[in-house]
């Protein structure tokens, strides 16, 4: 079957179109507009900007994704519905209901969460759906940091999520407290592996604690106070080992987390997806705590990591095998009060 993905939570304008057969993923198309760059001159997202420029791009994204697809040839359109900016999320939402409408397709609402998760199926070739379950997802992005046992697909546990910042916020907060150029999530990933990370010692808040949730903000606010008493942090020279040893205090939490899961829980996968998982320490370290527990590792590759269509086409596939879709009755209520749940929560 094809399925369209909209994907549209945040500052991404993506469409997706989606091959699954005889257990096989094949992206056909995964067209992502940003309006980062934008976003960049204000240090930060900016809702309106954002929901100004999805309207812009929706049409040509969705046009360029569809490529020579003809609508009878899609079989259903799935849509992230939340969690996001609520004015962001109505741009995809209203396509989708206009486009499965039009086209008499089943449609499909998703949360963005449940893309990321799924997420690390994805490749640029054709690549096989396989999840040995249990598994455990770690989602690591802009908005969220979530572990989550998932027994199948589907079917969730929450095992601990942040109290606070999200990771990829706390290393954006950072990066402008820093200066450095937005996302700085991604400027901190790059700059980290030519650093020390032994040569600023930093927090590591609550790795030892009882539970699997998160706390970031006190990592951020440490910072804060350490780069007032030690302004030469901010150096060219020392910049680098600033962002190794910032990195190092995450992926350290963050892996020390997900090894305590994998002892407790025996998973037989790990899925991890999210903007964050971009950083190439935290692969490298996610990986090798699979590879020294004998689990087998999904990371979310490049292309896929950020916000992506066809992460959410790929979730709404597995919604639909499990009947989770709305057929477009032009008098069916339940189809029509489909909207933007900006606060959407997965489990
Ligand atoms: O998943 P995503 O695109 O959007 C949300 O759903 O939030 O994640 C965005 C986050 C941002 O915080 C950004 O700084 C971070 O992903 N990010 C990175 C890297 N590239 C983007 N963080 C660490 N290393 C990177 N290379
Ligand atoms: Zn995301």
């Amino acid at each position: 079957m094809k399925i369209l993905g909209i994907e549209t939570s945040c500052d991404e304008t993506s469409a997706s179109v989606l091959e699954v057969s005889n257990n096989l993923f094949t992206v056909k198309s995964n067209i992502i507009s940003s309006s980062q760059d934008l976003q960049a001159k204000y240090g930060g997202i900016v809702p309106e900007v954002a929901a100004r420029k999805q309207i812009e791009y929706i049409i040509p994204v969705v046009k360029e994704a569809l490529l020579d697809i003809q609508p009878e040839q899609v079989d259903a359109v799935a849509v992230t519905i939340g969690p996001g900016l609520a004015t962001s999320l109505q741009t995809g939402i209203d396509t989708a209901k206009a486009l499965a409408y039009a086209w008499q397709k089943p449609l499909i609402p998703v949360n963005h969460l449940e893309g990321h998760l799924y997420s690390p199926l994805l490749a640029d070739e054709p690549s096989e759906n396989v999840i040995q379950f249990p598994a455990i997802g770690l989602i690591v992005s802009g908005g969220h940091t979530e572990l989550i046992l998932v027994n199948n697909f589907l079917n969730y546990k929450l095992l601990g999520r942040t109290r606070d910042d999200a990771v990829g916020e706390t290393l954006d907060k950072v990066g402008r407290l820093f200066d450095l150029p937005y996302p700085g999530g991604a400027t901190i990933g790059r700059l980290a592996p030519t650093g020390n990370p032994t040569t600023y010692d930093f927090p590591r808040p609550m790795i030892d604690s009882d539970d699997y949730d998160f706390s970031f903000s006190g990592l951020k606010t440490a910072i804060l106070y350490a780069s007032k008493k030690d302004e030469s942090m901010k150096s060219e020279e020392n910049l680098p080992h600033f962002a190794a040893s910032f990195d190092k205090a995450i992926v350290d939490v963050l892996s020390h987390k997900l090894a305590k899961a994998i002892k407790n829980t025996r998973p037989k996968t790990v899925l991890m997806g999210g903007g964050v998982t971009a950083n190439p320490s935290l692969r490298n370290q996610i990986q090798k705590i699979c590879d020294d527990n004998s689990v087998s590792c999904l990371i979310a590759k490049k292309g896929f990591t950020g916000d992506n269509a066809a992460m959410i086409a790929a979730a709404g596939y597995f919604r639909y095998q499990q009947n989770y879709y709305i057929n477009p009755i032009p008098a069916d209520n339940k189809w029509q009060s489909i909207k933007a749940s900006p606060n959407f929560k997965l489990i």
